[in-house]
């Protein structure tokens, strides 16, 4: 079975072929960044028309890196949601569109479902169950998952998402967008002792988050503090550290209360080289391991959309023949794949 991936939710158009033999055959991602950076941040007006200009020629150009034609697809998944409401109808219409002219079936998955799926595609995917942290710059999610759509919300952010944090932190201190992976950068530069910002919501119990108080921490120093290089530097250091810190207790604290054994980090944040090391540390001085994407699969990428297209298809599951978008979309509404009526 051959899938073809179409992730059009926010900022990237990402295209990718999934084959249930033989792997990932191809993958195609174009970065809006160019086109919002002047903005300091996403236009969805923007984002939507560039990602119909995009979506066609990238199908092509996955197609023609995997050696095949349209007529070899036997599935087509895009990204129903959540996201950008706009950017999610090209998606879903170019999918739809493709599966009516092909005669496939065509199946709108969940964004951050396909993010914890995405370590999936590495050579030694991690085994249900797990744990999955969701850092994202629209989500913050802890989830216990027993199987692909059987997932229980551990905690979330009550308010900023992570990557929201980093954004916004990254804009105060002048950063261009997209701000996560600049504000890493110039972290790295950083003394650690100069500042020290709030690890919210870790001396009371739960696996919440908060980030919104620790961007009031930050746009106090920012507002006291010089604007030199050196202070910039060691106010992102100090504000990534209460982050990593943040999510290294909540992980801990999820590992000890479930028992489980692996945890999987995903979305854009799980990008952070310093987020990564820490959690590895984390999770084996719990006796766990933790299972990463490639950092091309961390930040949005067709080929997530694809995997996770593929394992509810070959189970059996369609969808109406609609276009569909959710551009809020919990996660607790998943369910296990579930074949269609007479399927
Ligand atoms: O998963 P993603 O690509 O898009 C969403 O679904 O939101 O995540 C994007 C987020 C942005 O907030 C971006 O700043 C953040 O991930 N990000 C990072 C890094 N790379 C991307 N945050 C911290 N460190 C990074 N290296
Ligand atoms: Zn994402």
């Amino acid at each position: 079975m051959t899938i073809l991936g179409i992730e059009t939710s926010c900022d990237e158009t990402g295209i990718a072929l999934y084959d249930g033999q033989h792997g990932l055959l191809a993958h195609q991602l174009h970065s809006q960044v160019d086109t919002h950076a002047v903005y300091g941040g996403v236009v969805p007006e923007l984002a939507s028309r560039d990602h119909i200009q995009r979506v066609v020629p990238l199908v092509g150009e996955a197609l023609a890196e995997a050696g095949l034609t349209r007529n070899d697809l036997s599935g087509i998944a895009y990204t129903r949601g959540p996201g950008l409401a706009g950017a999610l109808l090209v998606g879903a219409s170019v999918a739809r569109s493709l599966g009516w002219a092909l005669d496939c079936p065509v199946l709108g998955v969940h964004h951050m479902e396909a993010h914890l799926l995405a370590p999936m595609l590495e050579p030694t995917p991690p085994a249900f169950p797990f744990l999955a942290l969701l850092v994202s710059g629209g989500h913050t999610l802890l989830v216990q998952v027993a199987g692909i759509g059987r997932y229980e919300v551990l905690g979330e952010s009550v308010d900023d998402a992570a990557g929201e944090a980093f954004d916004k932190t990254a804009k105060l201190l002048g950063l261009p967008y997209p701000g996560g992976p600049q504000l890493e950068r110039l972290a790295a530069e950083g003394d650690p002792a100069r500042f020290q910002f709030p690890r919210p919501m870790t001396d009371r119990p739960g696996l919440d988050f908060s980030f919104s108080g620790l961007k009031t921490a930050v746009v106090n120093t920012v507002r006291e503090a010089s604007s030199d290089d050196a202070t910039r530097a060691a106010i992102a250091r100090a504000f990534q550290d209460a982050v990593v810190d943040t999510l290294a207790i909540k992980i801990r604290r999820a590992l000890r209360q479930t028992g489980v054994g692996t945890v999987v980090v995903a979305g854009g944040v799980g990008a952070n080289g310093v987020l990564r090391e820490r959690l590895r540390d984390v999770a084996a001085a719990e006796g766990a391991r933790v299972a990463y994407p490639r950092l091309a699969f961390c930040t949005d990428n067709g080929a997530m959309i694809a995997y996770s297209g593929y394992c509810r298809l070959q189970a059996g599951q369609r969808d109406p023949e609609t276009v569909d978008v959710r551009p809020r979309w919990p996660m607790d509404e998943l369910r296990a794949p579930r074949p269609a009526a007479g399927a």
